[in-house]
């Protein structure tokens, strides 16, 4: 019986989650800390990477409270991907770092992908540019920012801070590393040419590990700080996606998990590595050591708390969801577009922005929140597509994130998609793949499969309702003929 103690760490979008797991997988405590958003602009988003650590540090002191903190043998984390973050050469924040929800860089992503070219740009990373990856904004700093960029020492992302201000390690995973656009995929290491474009030296870059390898161990005084033993150790971690991933058991050949987060992902695993022909879904390393495939929704549970929060101005959630029952399911007449930041997967357009359309004066409250889930779950379905085009054989999907607790939602996306939908007993995907990831990095299991093997177990299965899957499949095919039609219009009401 292994009687350690692990921590995993989701540094989400509007909060950063720390659980404690114990060695059977139990989770023992959980704490959650928000921290603000920054919108400079309209489509922009920044963060203070001192709000990741001030809210860890406040979160772990709850989380231990009544526990033996000397059986702590290892922290994991699982952060939001792409935000750039850069230091100073004496280790200070130069900017706040600019989230991968910003859509600032339709510029630099115009210059890559067309000017430098697709082809090339695939050929070097794997992947295309999108607005929110990393590089873009490297560019879009060296335009705008010359003097800040001028003083970039190191280049990390989100979690890496955090892994950075644990252990002094300058460390990168490969999952994570992927959403850069400077990574070489197929072969795990940074590009030359990519390099080049983006007129950074790999003396900025962190050192590159798998997600469950060890970077270090904690540094005495954080150690202090945080109430722990000197010797825990940190794990490189992975991308949030990549985490969830590991955390719901997505790991062999295939299978696939989708998240309701502030953003929704539907990410496939893969033991070998491939590229979608047209790049529509990204083609990233996995947090197994092999890879995987991802289509993401810029804007998924973040436009249900947008509508609840700011136009309803209500907490009450599962309230609003009271009235829509099954009957209503596939017959709404009102649709939205949850384009909030614009969208990444697949039509990669920064100027697209949320939309309802079919109301009237017989319009219900609830039929604009039915809209709402159902958006999204159209727009998780336009990812669906690419990967069944791809013959990749999906039976069935696992499902995280704080959208994905609302019964009614599960019921949409297993229709919207018409694919059961797994949940797993340990719906904390990122946070909980983060300590799965400790404990392979501390020898508790031998790799990241056996682990999930052993810890992961669903505990429901929302299975499609075939008549309600065909009056979606109809909807659906009306949801389509929306975007294209308001395409041009939306750069012209920025
Ligand atoms: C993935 C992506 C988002 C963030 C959210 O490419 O941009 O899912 O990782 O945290």
């Amino acid at each position: 019986m292994n009687n350690k103690l692990y921590i995993g760490v989701d540094l989400g979008t509007s909060a950063v989650k720390l659980l404690l797991v114990d060695g059977e997988g139990v989770i023992l405590n959980s704490v959650s800390r928000e921290y603000p958003l920054i919108f400079p602009a309209p489509g922009w988003c920044e963060q203070e990477p001192a709000e990741w650590w001030r809210a860890c540090t406040d979160g772990i002191h709850s989380l231990l409270e009544g526990f033996d903190a000397s059986r702590v043998a290892g922290i994991g984390c699982g952060g939001q991907m792409h935000g750039l973050v850069v230091l100073d050469e004496n280790d200070q924040v130069i900017r706040p770092t600019i989230l991968w929800n910003d859509g600032r860089t339709e510029k630099e992503v115009e210059y890559l992908n067309e000017t430098i070219g697709k082809k090339k740009i695939s050929e070097y990373t794997a992947n295309i540019a999108f607005a929110g990856f990393t590089a873009p904004k490297l560019l879009w700093m060296e335009k705008n920012e010359p003097e800040n960029f001028a003083r970039i020492a190191k280049i990390m992302l989100p979690k890496d801070y955090v892994n950075y201000r644990l252990t002094g390690v300058h460390a990168c995973d490969y999952s994570d590393a992927s959403g850069i656009l400077l990574l070489d995929v197929q072969h795990k290491r940074w590009s030359p040419e990519m390099l080049d474009i983006c007129h950074v030296s790999e003396k900025q870059l962190p050192h590159l590990y798998e997600s469950y390898e060890v970077i270090g161990t904690v540094l005495p005084e954080v150690a202090k700080l945080w109430g722990l033993p000197g010797n825990v150790k940190v794990i490189a971690g992975a991308g949030d996606n990549a985490a969830a991933a590991v955390g719901t058991g997505t790991v062999k050949d295939g299978s696939c998990n989708i998240s309701l987060g502030t953003s929704g992902t539907i990410f496939i695993a893969s033991d070998k590595f491939g590229v979608d022909p047209y790049n529509a879904l990204h083609s990233f390393a996995h947090a197994n050591g092999h890879y995987h495939l991802m289509g993401v929704v810029l804007s998924a549970a973040s436009c249900n708390k947008w509508l609840c929060d700011e136009i309803l101005q209500t907490k009450d959630y599962a309230g609003e969801q009271k009235d829509i029952t099954p009957d209503r399911l596939g017959r709404n007449p009102v649709f939205f577009l949850p384009y909030l930041m614009g969208e990444r997967s697949p039509i990669n357009d920064v100027n697209a922005r949320g939309t309802f359309v079919g109301l009237s004066m017989d319009t219900r409250r609830a039929d604009i929140v039915q809209a709402v889930l159902e958006g999204v779950a159209f727009a998780m379905r336009d990812s669906y597509e690419i990967a069944k085009a791809l013959n990749i054989p999906i039976k069935s999907s696992k499902l995280c994130g704080g959208g994905g607790k609302s019964p009614l939602w599960r019921q949409i996306m297993a229709n919207v998609l018409n694919l059961p939908i797994e949940i797993p007993v340990a719906e904390e995907g990122p946070g909980y793949g983060g300590a799965m990831l400790a404990m392979v990095g501390c020898g508790a299991y031998a790799s990241v499969a056996d682990c999930a093997d052993a810890l992961v177990k669903v505990k429901a299965v929302v299975e499609p309702d075939p008549e309600i899957a065909a009056r979606y499949e109809t909807q659906y095919g009306k949801f389509r003929k929306i975007y294209p039609a308001l395409k041009d219009v939306f750069p012209q009401i920025r």
